[in-house]
């Protein structure tokens, strides 16, 4: 069904939430004849400005694909500096989520990050899961494939213990074992740096969202960009298997 944040047709749709392939950080410094590493510090500072300029136009939760499972398979150098990048993220923007009431989540397999890492994951979720007006999300370690083979160990053990019962298999009730579980569906998924592919990247929770790929590499992107894309998404009519003649008279009984 549609979302609750969609609003009569006059009105811009704001997408509640937005989920972003952060992409093209290693292009940006070869452009530049630099090392991928000062693409990738260039690429945290579009997170900061990309963070609040979100939340300045209204949008409810921002996903980050920060690091996905695949990456570990980079040159060893370039996942110590990625990691070593993420912690002095963290340790920085701590007061400043709490300061800014900015609720921070995860998303992935946090276990197997570095302990410096983890430790610093740990302090800021813990110290902003009160905030419910603007949440990050970043996706760690993260791919849909892991995700759904985490989530049907999960499920099998809820069923071996009773907690589920096999024949209410129902989607809702296995989405509760996705690492996303409470958190709604991505209403808009952006790529930047022209790659026009998913990337193992919240497969089944975009299964309805509507996807914007754009040209410009990651440490380029800005608020404008975000605001243009989201002005593109308010253009869409989502018909979630429906017709168009469908959706437009409830878009009106809205009113
Ligand atoms: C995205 O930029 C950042 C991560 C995947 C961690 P890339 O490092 O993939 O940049 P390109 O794709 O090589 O330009
Ligand atoms: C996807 O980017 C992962 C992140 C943005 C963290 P990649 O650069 O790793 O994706 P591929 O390898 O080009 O598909
Ligand atoms: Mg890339």
């Amino acid at each position: 069904m549609p979302h609750a944040s969609q609003r009569p047709a006059d009105k811009p749709i704001v997408p509640r939430h937005v989920a972003i392939i952060m992409d093209g950080n290693g292009r940006w410094a070869k452009q530049r004849g630099l090392p991928r590493i000062e693409g990738h510090r260039r690429g945290v500072e579009t997170v900061r400005t990309v963070t609040y300029a979100a939340r300045d136009l209204g949008v409810r939760m921002l996903t980050l694909y920060a690091f996905s499972a695949e990456n570990w398979n980079r040159p060893r150098a370039e996942v110590g500096a990625l990691m070593g990048l993420l912690e002095l993220y963290l340790k920085k923007e701590l007061r400043t989520f709490v300061r800014d009431r900015v609720r921070l989540m995860t998303i992935g397999r946090i276990e197997d990050l570095p302990a410096g890492v983890r430790r610093h994951l740990a302090a800021t979720v813990e110290e902003t899961k009160g905030f419910t007006d603007y949440t990050l999300v970043l996706a760690l370690n993260y791919g849909s494939r892991t995700e759904v083979a985490d989530a049907a160990r999960s499920y099998a053990a809820a069923v071996a213990s009773g907690r589920e019962r096999l024949d209410d298999g129902s989607w809702e009730r296995f989405a509760r074992h996705l690492y996303t579980f409470g958190m709604p569906d991505p209403d808009l998924v952006i790529r930047t740096s022209g790659e026009t592919r998913v990337s193992n990247f919240l497969l089944l929770q975009a299964a309805y969202a509507e996807f914007i790929f754009t040209p410009v590499l990651w440490p380029d992107f800005t608020k404008v960009d975000l605001a243009a894309a989201i002005e593109d998404y308010s253009r869409r009519e989502r018909r979630y298997g429906l017709t168009s003649e469908q959706v437009k008279p409830a878009k009106a009984a809205v009113k």
